[in-house]
């Protein structure tokens, strides 16, 4: 079969089963398939086409997948033709225009084709890391899309940061922005790295996270950097950057680093990625840094979008969302609860902690504000109140969470056992600790649960643990 019947015969089954029909590069990367060793690589069909070889691949994976889904067979660039001429076989000319019976739909998880390797390591990644995909946002379309510009803009800086207060979203919004758009950007890694974990090396090179050790230092992120990305390092510390950077340059990856400000030594980083500095130079990839410090401050090049709080209609919408099941929200007019949207200024964080307040007392909104003294951090009212509210099963279980690093999901066994709660009290202790919004869940169909709090609660529970 040459390769025009192919394009035509693939094209109407497209077109019968309603499905997109092949783009300019689609049809590129099949023609060049098509030649078999002579083909040219995804890397020189990205130089003929202005493209780096990462929006190939990302693209060449996509339409595997979409050929796999076709054909019923996994698709990849070294079987695509003996797969077509099978199918075209199979479903006979005569046929060609018949719907395929999507019985035949292959599951796209078991594709085991490099370029899916490599696509599928940024969300497990995300899920390894993350709670990625666990809450609903509000507010975020126009910030997102302005992030998602730079991130696809490949000649431009390569530092991008997210600033803003504490519980503003940055990281949420840094979650959504790698899921949804890090691998249509060409990115095929992802590291993802929380400045607020701890770590030590082990004799045999080995990263450990380690609860008693208050900082991080660059060299030991830049080793777990190194591990996430499967780039070896040498074994001398001042290598570690040359080696790291050899690495980056040759491909797109994507390092996102967790609130930077809590690095002590985070200038030191910044220096080491200074885009002002060709030396540093790390096209085509990218860091983008969460911080609740702007980094532009210290001079730094980087593409940085300070968050404000989310506006008015998407405070009211979230609240609304929250507060399904308050009759006092469902009741209320937008004017009454305006006065969150003041109070909270559109942080998010300090949003769910006022629903809380709802959930709590049966005074008026204006009434259950009189609580709340006048040199008091709002967050510190907050939080006292929602805790104050909590059962002691559900304390414990907060309690114990600040055992382990900030930011580290904890799997549920590791918080059920040491809490000596059965089953069914350890559930509840949870499901309370969720309502209150005091707790984040990582679910997966396959593996344990994993439990967060956020940094601003368990910077507030330490301080609390330590005063007493
Ligand atoms: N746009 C949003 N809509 C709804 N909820 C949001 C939004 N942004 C963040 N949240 C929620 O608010 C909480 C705080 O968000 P997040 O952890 O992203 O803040 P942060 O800016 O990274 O804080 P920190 O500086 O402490 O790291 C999270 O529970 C998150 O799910
Ligand atoms: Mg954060």
């Amino acid at each position: 079969m040459d390769i025009n019947a192919a394009l035509d015969f693939i094209s109407s089954q497209l077109m019968a089963k309603k499905l997109k029909t092949l783009s300019t590069l689609e049809t590129t990367i099949l023609k060049e398939a098509w030649k078999g060793k002579d083909g040219k690589s995804y890397d020189e069909i990205g130089n003929s086409e202005y493209l780096d070889g990462g929006s190939v691949k990302t693209a060449a994976y996509k339409l595997w997948q979409r050929l796999s889904n076709l054909c019923g067979e996994k698709v990849n660039r070294d079987n695509v033709q003996a797969v077509v001429e099978r199918y075209y076989n199979k479903i006979g000319l005569a046929e060609a225009t018949v719907p395929i019976n999507s019985s035949l739909t292959v599951n796209i998880e078991t594709i085991d084709s490099e370029d899916h390797r490599e696509c599928h390591q940024i969300e497990i990644t995300l899920r390894e890391k993350t709670n990625w995909e666990q809450k609903k946002l509000f507010g975020i379309n126009t910030i997102l899309e302005q992030l998602r510009d730079h991130l696809q803009t490949r000649d431009d800086y390569w530092l991008m940061s997210i600033t803003g207060a504490g519980g503003i979203g940055k990281t949420s919004l840094t979650e959504k922005l790698v899921g949804e758009y890090a691998a249509d950007a060409g990115f095929f890694k992802l590291a993802w790295t929380m400045a607020k974990r701890t770590y030590y090396l082990e004799p045999n090179m080995s990263v450990k996270k380690d609860n008693n050790k208050k900082d991080i230092n660059t060299d030991y992120m830049i080793y777990d950097i190194a591990s996430q990305l499967d780039i070896n390092l040498p074994p001398a510390n001042q290598d570690y950057f040359l080696a790291l950077q050899r690495k980056l340059t040759s491909e797109p990856y994507l390092i996102v680093i967790d609130n930077l400000e809590t690095l002590p030594e985070y200038q030191k980083l910044l220096a080491r990625f200074n885009p002002f500095d060709p030396m540093c130079n790390i096209r085509p990839s990218k860091v983008i840094f969460t911080s609740r410090k702007d980094l532009k401050a210290n001079n730094c090049a980087v593409r940085e979008i300070k968050l404000p709080g989310i506006d008015k209609s998407a405070t009211l919408e979230m609240i609304r969302h929250q507060g399904q099941e308050l009759d006092i929200v469902k009741q209320a007019l937008d004017e009454e609860l305006e006065p969150i949207y003041q109070k909270t200024e559109g942080n998010p964080l300090m949003i769910s902690l006022v629903m809380n307040l709802l959930r709590i007392y049966d005074d008026p909104l204006l009434k259950i504000f009189e609580r709340f003294e006048q040199d008091q951090d709002i967050q510190e009212f907050l939080y006292e109140e929602s805790l104050n509210s909590l059962s002691d099963n559900a304390l414990l279980i907060l309690n114990l969470m600040i055992k382990y690093a900030a930011g580290y999901l904890i799997p549920s066994s590791d918080l059920q056992k040491p809490s000596g709660l059965n089953n069914d009290e350890f559930r509840q202790a949870i499901t309370e600790c969720s309502q209150f919004n005091l707790l984040d869940s990582s679910r997966s169909l396959k593996d344990e649960s994993r439990y967060s709090i956020h940094s601003l609660l368990y910077e507030f529970l330490r301080r609390i643990q330590d005063e007493h």
